[in-house]
């Protein structure tokens, strides 16, 4: 089965993802999202992406890239983005269970592996808004569409906004 290398992220107009460490709006029907999509697979992520959560997150293997801490009860760390990426690939050769390496942020994983990514589930949240960490500038022409959800904002939903999942091969 194909290994699938994937980013998901929430991305405003503006291509901000993060502000102060956090993420810039309350959306809780894409962390449902968010959710339902890593479950039962690897998730890679940087060490500030990982304080920003707080926890290993339950149900995934989790795993951080980080040169300034070695340890993390419930995940495993990583020196090098490399690093990580080499033993998630070995890991879903090892065990069947797997076959999907979800990179989730933040800004510097993005960038890191986007040239690695074949596949993108891009929250597109519709609002231009000030931030401090971006997603990197991606051309979507060299991607196929192959599905979009549109969702209203509401009481729980500060923005309107759609969940698309674009391929390349
Ligand atoms: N909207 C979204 O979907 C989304 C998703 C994720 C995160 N975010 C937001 O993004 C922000 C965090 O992103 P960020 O770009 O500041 O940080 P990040 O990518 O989460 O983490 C950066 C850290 O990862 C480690 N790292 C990265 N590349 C490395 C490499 N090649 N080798 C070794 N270590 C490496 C370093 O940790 P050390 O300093 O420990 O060495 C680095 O400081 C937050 O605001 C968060 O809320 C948003």
């Amino acid at each position: 089965m194909k290994l699938v290398i994937s980013h998901v992220v929430a991305l405003s107009n503006n291509n901000v993802i993060g502000i102060d460490n956090k993420l810039p709006w309350n959306l809780k029907t894409d962390l449902k999202h968010f959710k339902e999509y890593t479950s039962n697979k690897i998730i890679l992520m940087g060490r500030k992406t990982y304080d920003s959560i707080g926890r290993p997150l339950p149900n995934r293997l989790n795993f951080v890239v980080s040169t300034s801490v070695n340890k993390i009860e419930g995940a495993t760390v990583f020196q090098s983005t490399q690093e990580s990426i080499d033993a998630a690939k070995q890991k879903c050769l090892e065990d069947h269970n797997y076959n999907e390496i979800v990179i989730i942020g933040g800004g510097y994983l993005f960038r890191e592996t986007l040239e690695i990514a074949n596949k993108l589930v891009f929250t597109k949240v519709d609002c231009e808004i000030e931030g401090d960490v971006y997603y990197p500038d991606v051309n979507l022409d060299e991607w196929v569409e192959k599905s979009s959800r549109y969702f209203s904002k509401d009481s729980e939903n500060d923005y309107d906004f759609v969940v698309k999942e674009y391929e390349r091969y």
